[in-house]
């Protein structure tokens, strides 16, 4: 069997975890760096415990845009990316059960090993064996979901209502990022909150907030068009290319808000949230695009501020299924297009490219509903 074409494809060698067998499927490869292509790949193979997904909808993540590259070491070809997924049970393993073939679902991008000290503690972000799907790194590979079927342990994956389309629930894992990144802000009704940048993940942790019941957020950003989304979603924008600092402090009355959700992870942005908050104030880190920042040691110490890192979603799927399901966080304003598996190739360019007006592009493996 040919999978590329390419004579050294480890798909046909069989290094690729997950990928085996005769049966095969169309699937977007990245054959090496910069190279997507639609290709002809083994059917992954299904273990005991774990389902087999036809895939309806899978949404390019800003992570695999860092890996098409290279840049980020975390998607080294060949792969098939993706992990933002949904679609319809084609088949369930042995062992599974309470999910049928038919059963239209999502799951956790995170496969947690549900063993650990961790995973027993319910931290399943955490788990010492996490692997993430769609991902090549050193330490592992595991196939993702740009492919019209993907197979994922039952125990990561959540049944959708009717009403949530799967290009909706393939949004579902950073509505739960942000839902988690949010109850580790202790919100209340009192609460005031700035959102530092206004990307995917930074509109869905506004409308998080406004879940929670927080009183009033403000979302800076630098680029005009995500600030006029954050606006119709209720938020009071504030220009990041202005001193959007000094417009919280001023106002708040001088005193800052509780909490600054840094939704961008630049060290100009990780200071702006730590100047934003108040004395005894939390700021959540959830943005990580900078591998290091600097720490304005004294002014954390001495206003006893309190620096949470956030990472992924450990358990937050339900409740953000039944949010998206109830209207209160809405994700179709937020995707700007839904594209056949086909055009991948040009929308990763296009996004690689930081093409203005893009958010979320979300591809469509197969003809499901
Ligand atoms: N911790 C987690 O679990 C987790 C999960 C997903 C994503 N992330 C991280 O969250 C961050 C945001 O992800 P995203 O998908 O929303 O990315 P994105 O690129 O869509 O959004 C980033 C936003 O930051 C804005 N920005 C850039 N410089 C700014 C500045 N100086 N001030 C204010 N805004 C500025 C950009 O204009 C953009 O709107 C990334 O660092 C990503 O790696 C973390
Ligand atoms: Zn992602
Ligand atoms: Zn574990």
């Amino acid at each position: 069997m040919t999978c590329c074409g390419w004579s050294e494809c480890a798909l046909e060698v069989g290094r690729l975890e997950g990928i085996s067998g005769e049966a095969i499927m169309k699937a977007l490869l990245l054959s090496k760096y910069r190279q997507l292509e639609v290709a002809e790949v083994p059917m992954p193979t299904m273990e005991a415990g774990e389902v087999l997904i036809r895939v309806g909808a899978c949404g390019i993540c800003g992570s695999d845009v860092h890996g098409y590259d290279g840049s980020s070491g975390r998607r080294i070809p060949p792969i098939v990316m993706g992990h933002e997924a949904a679609g319809r049970i084609a088949d369930v393993g042995a062992g599974v059960t309470g999910l049928a073939e038919g059963d239209r679902v999502t799951f956790d991008s995170t496969i947690y090993c549900g063993e650990c000290g961790y995973c027993k503690r319910g931290d399943v972000n955490l788990c010492d064996h996490r692997q993430v799907l769609g991902v090549s790194c050193g330490d592992y590979s595991r196939a993702g979901a740009f492919a019209e079927f993907v197979a994922v342990p039952a125990r990561v994956v959540y049944k959708l209502p009717a009403s949530v389309s799967f290009a909706e629930a393939s949004m579902l894992e950073a509505v739960a990022v942000a839902i988690h990144a949010v109850s580790l802000a202790e919100i209340t009704e009192e609460s005031r909150a700035l959102v530092v940048g206004a990307g995917t993940i930074g509109v869905l942790i506004l409308q998080a907030l406004q879940a929670a019941g927080c009183r009033q957020v403000f979302v800076s950003d630098v680029d005009s068009s995500r600030l006029k989304l954050a606006k119709d979603l209720g938020a009071e924008v504030l220009s990041a290319n202005e001193d959007a600092v000094a417009r919280v402090l001023q106002r708040t009355g001088g005193v800052g808000v509780d909490v600054a959700m840094e939704a961008v992870g630049r060290n100009e942005t990780v200071n702006a949230a730590i100047a934003s908050v108040r004395k005894g104030g939390t700021v959540v880190l959830v943005g990580n695009i900078s591998q290091e920042t600097t720490l304005p040691l004294q002014r954390v110490v001495t206003r006893q501020i309190r620096l949470q890192g956030s990472c992924a979603s450990a358990g937050e799927y339900p409740q953000a299924i039944a949010l998206m399901a109830s209207g209160a966080i809405r994700v179709k304003p937020l995707i700007t297009a839904i594209a056949p598996l086909g055009e991948g190739p040009q929308w990763f360019e296009r996004l690689y490219a930081r093409e203005p007006n893009l958010l979320k592009v979300v591809l469509t493996p197969g003809p499901v509903s």
